[in-house]
């Protein structure tokens, strides 16, 4: 089923907004965060949700539309939100770019930015999970989505979704395993720097 695999997708975004959140709590403590995650989850943003989570969603919504207008209209305007989502990941990689570059940023603009990005991504993925999958599964018929799912495939080459589906796969486990190694070095930094910092360590170590 369609919207079970957009679900599952949801979940793996999330796991990256986690990672993204995580590297905020770094920065917003004055630490400089790993560079290389948030560059990483942007890319991912850049280009699947674009080339295979949205696309799939607009199919939907636009069948949505035709089998029962009154639900769009309540449920509201999904190229819309999908157009904000692109705005946002542009403004979030002229941010971090803007801080990569030496450029005067102020780091809180960049904070609230970054913020901004996860608080509404999971807003618009809570919305489309409360309102807008629900009012598709009740209007479409089985016709529908055989047609969304052929449409899926039909980029003339038909392995398009499933690499899609792979590469994707491969990079965010990629960002994840970075994030756990971003987390490991910064955990073994402060258990150094607690060490050496701690006086009555070296008292005690001094003493007679
Ligand atoms: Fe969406
Ligand atoms: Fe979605």
């Amino acid at each position: 089923m369609i919207i079970d695999r957009l679900l599952g997708e949801h979940r793996n975004i999330d796991l990256l907004l986690v990672a993204l959140q995580r590297e905020l709590e770094i920065f917003e403590h004055g630490i400089r965060p790993d560079y290389e995650v948030i560059r990483a989850i942007i890319s991912y943003f850049e280009v699947y949700p674009e080339v295979y989570h949205h696309p799939q969603e607009d199919l939907i919504f636009s069948k949505l539309k035709t089998r029962d207008p009154d639900a769009t209209a309540m449920v509201g305007d999904l190229a819309h939100e999908h157009q904000d989502v692109i705005d946002r990941l542009h403004r979030i990689a002229r941010a971090i770019d803007g801080v990569l570059a030496d450029r005067e940023v102020l780091r809180q603009d960049v904070g609230n930015i970054v913020r901004d990005f996860i608080v509404r991504e999971r807003h618009h993925m809570m919305w489309e999970e409360r309102d807008f999958f629900p009012a598709a599964r009740k209007a479409l018929s089985a016709r529908d989505w055989t047609e969304v799912a052929s449409s899926l495939t039909d980029h003339g080459d038909p392995l398009f979704s499933e690499t899609a589906e792979a590469a994707s796969e491969a990079l965010r486990a990629h960002i994840l395993q970075l994030e756990q190694e971003a987390e490991a070095e910064r955990s073994s930094l402060a258990f150094s720097s607690a060490v050496a910092g701690n006086p009555r360590h070296g008292a005690e170590t001094d003493g007679p």
